[in-house]
């Protein structure tokens, strides 16, 4: 059973948030859950004013939104999920730490959710999962490489229509599957991590 064992209001490393995970849990972190440093830089990036509306496409077990609503209390972190176990974990962990009020899961294919809320957008390339045949979380959905080109092509439509100055980062993207109109503004942790702003001049 996945259990969340700890009671926890903010977390030390990432040693530290994955001793309340389950063996399982604990096992899929190094490759499936961001790391806490760099969900410090990407939520420093994506919080750039009080009361922004963040939303990581992808959640897993909510580490990302989590933490970050651990350091930037005035913002709210929202995080879609399509496997409902790990959908299940986020809450108790929210349950479980200090951020109840800014953090907001919601369980669902990300080609469900309107994004015109959203200032910015986390992505820790969710869909990659369709195109290794290693690592895989488990076998609950279905895989394939199709399935990653209906879901990058989706990504991209909801970053086209979106409004010029909204925030987005990348870990371990693919530069090819964004519009153009998204600047890189900055790259870090040996380039996995990126940060853009859409900048279109025919949207202004
Ligand atoms: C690499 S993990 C990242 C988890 C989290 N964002 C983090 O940074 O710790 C990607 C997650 O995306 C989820 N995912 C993949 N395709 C999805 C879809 N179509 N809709 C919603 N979630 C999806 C997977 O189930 C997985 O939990």
């Amino acid at each position: 059973m996945d259990t969340v064992r700890l009671s926890i209001t903010s977390y030390l490393d990432d040693e530290h948030y994955d001793s309340q995970l389950s063996p399982r849990m604990r096992r899929l972190s190094q490759l499936h859950w961001s790391p806490l440093e760099v969900i410090r830089a990407a939520a420093g990036f994506l919080c750039d004013k009080p009361g922004s509306k963040v939303i990581d496409i992808g959640s897993g077990i909510g580490k990302f939104c989590i933490t970050a609503a651990q350091h930037y209390p005035d913002c709210d972190f929202y995080g879609i999920e399509q496997r409902k176990d790990l959908h299940g974990i986020a809450l108790l962990s929210r349950q479980n730490s200090s951020v109840v009020s800014n953090t907001h899961f919601i369980h669902g294919d990300f080609t469900e959710l309107d994004y015109n809320n959203y200032d910015g957008i986390y992505f820790f390339n969710s869909f990659a999962e369709n195109l290794c045949t290693f690592g895989r979380i488990d076998n609950s959905v279905q895989y394939s490489p199709s399935l990653y080109n209906y879901y990058a092509n989706y990504f991209y439509k909801i970053l086209e229509n979106k409004e010029n100055g909204t925030r987005l980062v990348t870990y371990h993207g693919n530069d090819g599957d964004l519009p153009s109109s998204y600047q890189l503004i900055d790259s870090s942790f040996n380039n996995y991590l990126k940060m853009y702003i859409k900048s279109d001049p025919s949207h202004s």
